[in-house]
């Protein structure tokens, strides 16, 4: 399919019709939403001004001498920036445009100083959240209540540029697409990590919504880390020890993508996990690798010790049983 030939220039106040048009081509595919400009919206009618006067940057996209596409981005308190107003015409959903004027807006948000991106979507745009969690952004905080015309209710969505993060049940749920992806690419790959390829998007998601659900009971702690704003890498603890080993957790499923290895990720993960299990009371950590694995040699470089191997413990993708090497670390200060 031949690409549309649209193009992205700054937004303009005279662009105000076309906006309030946009928006509502996109509006009125969602039951009970309802619009009306000079009530709730006035700004639309000269938004260039409204996003400079709060040292924002709004941007248009143009077809064929028509606007068919629009974004937003202005800085919130410290260094977070949020991403407003994302509407593609309808006609054009599916082609690309939505990634480019996102990408628009991060790149600009990123090159001002942002370290946080945010974002709000209404609950009734689930084709919108399915994009932004494809783009990375986890569900965060309440939901918020707009009491508008339309009773919005909207879902809270945020992603660090770079760093890691703890993930709450909500975050882990809405995440479950881009892990289950990671999953199956270190799977795909070769890594020794419970499941053998190849491993079905059914199954990664089944996995990773088990998991929301241990992070809702507070069975497990899961963080991930993003990396030039893509969630590149995440790890887990498992908290449901016996009850006569309180102080121990075990350290499972350190994945990172295998398109950012060797960037530091990994051993972020591992020390994000460690200060997860100190916050936790824990004092104790175990895991255990593939002998010979990239991940021997990251856990020895950060200290820890091993306690053994077993030959043959797991099947690799090509049948064959293969070492494990057991490692433990103790804390020596836990909270
Ligand atoms: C193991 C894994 C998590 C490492 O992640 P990473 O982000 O590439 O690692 P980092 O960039 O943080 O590197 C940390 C250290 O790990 C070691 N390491 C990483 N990749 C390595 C490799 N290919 N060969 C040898 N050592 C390697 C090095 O000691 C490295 O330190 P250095 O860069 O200063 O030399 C990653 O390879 C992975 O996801 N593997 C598949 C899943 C897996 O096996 N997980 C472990 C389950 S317990």
């Amino acid at each position: 399919m031949t690409p549309p030939n649209w193009t992205i220039r700054p937004g303009r106040d005279s662009d105000g019709s076309a906006l309030i048009d946009l928006i509502w081509s996109c509006w009125s595919a969602y039951p009970g939403i309802r619009m009306d400009v000079d009530l709730e919206m006035p700004e639309l009618r000269a938004l260039a001004t409204y996003y400079a006067a709060n040292a924002g940057s709004l941007w248009v996209a143009e077809a064929a001498d028509s606007v068919c596409g629009m974004i937003a981005t202005r800085p919130l308190e410290g260094t977070t920036w949020e991403i407003c107003r994302v509407y593609v015409d309808p006609a054009l959903h599916g082609s690309g445009l939505g990634h480019a004027l996102l990408d628009q807006a991060e790149q600009h948000a990123i090159a001002a100083g942002a370290k946080r991106l945010a974002l709000w979507s209404d609950t009734r745009f689930d084709r919108a959240h399915h994009f932004y969690e494809k783009r990375s952004y986890i569900r965060h905080g309440a939901v918020r209540v707009l009491a508008d015309i339309s009773n919005s209710l909207e879902f809270g969505y945020a992603k660090p540029v770079n760093g890691v993060e703890a993930l709450d049940i909500a975050a882990v749920t809405s995440a479950v697409g881009r892990l289950g992806a990671i999953l199956i690419a270190c799977v795909d790959g070769g890594a020794s990590v419970s499941f053998l390829p190849p491993l079905s998007p059914q199954k990664a998601r089944a996995f990773w919504l088990r998991v929301a659900s241990d992070v809702g009971t507070g069975k497990r702690t899961v963080v991930a880390a993003w990396r030039n704003g893509v969630l590149s890498a995440v790890g887990m603890l498992d908290l449901a020890t016996p009850e006569n080993q309180p102080h121990r957790t075990e350290v499972q499923k350190i994945l990172v993508d295998p398109g950012a290895r060797r960037t530091g990720l990994g051993r972020q993960i591992l020390r994000a996990l460690e200060q997860e299990a100190a916050a936790h009371g824990r004092s104790l950590l175990t895991l255990d690798t593939r002998a010979g694995d990239a991940g021997e040699s990251l856990y020895r470089s950060e200290g820890w010790q091993e306690s053994g191997r077993i030959p043959g413990y797991a099947l690799a993708a090509d049948g064959t049983a293969q070492a494990t090497v057991f490692f433990w670390k103790h804390l020596a200060h836990p909270n």
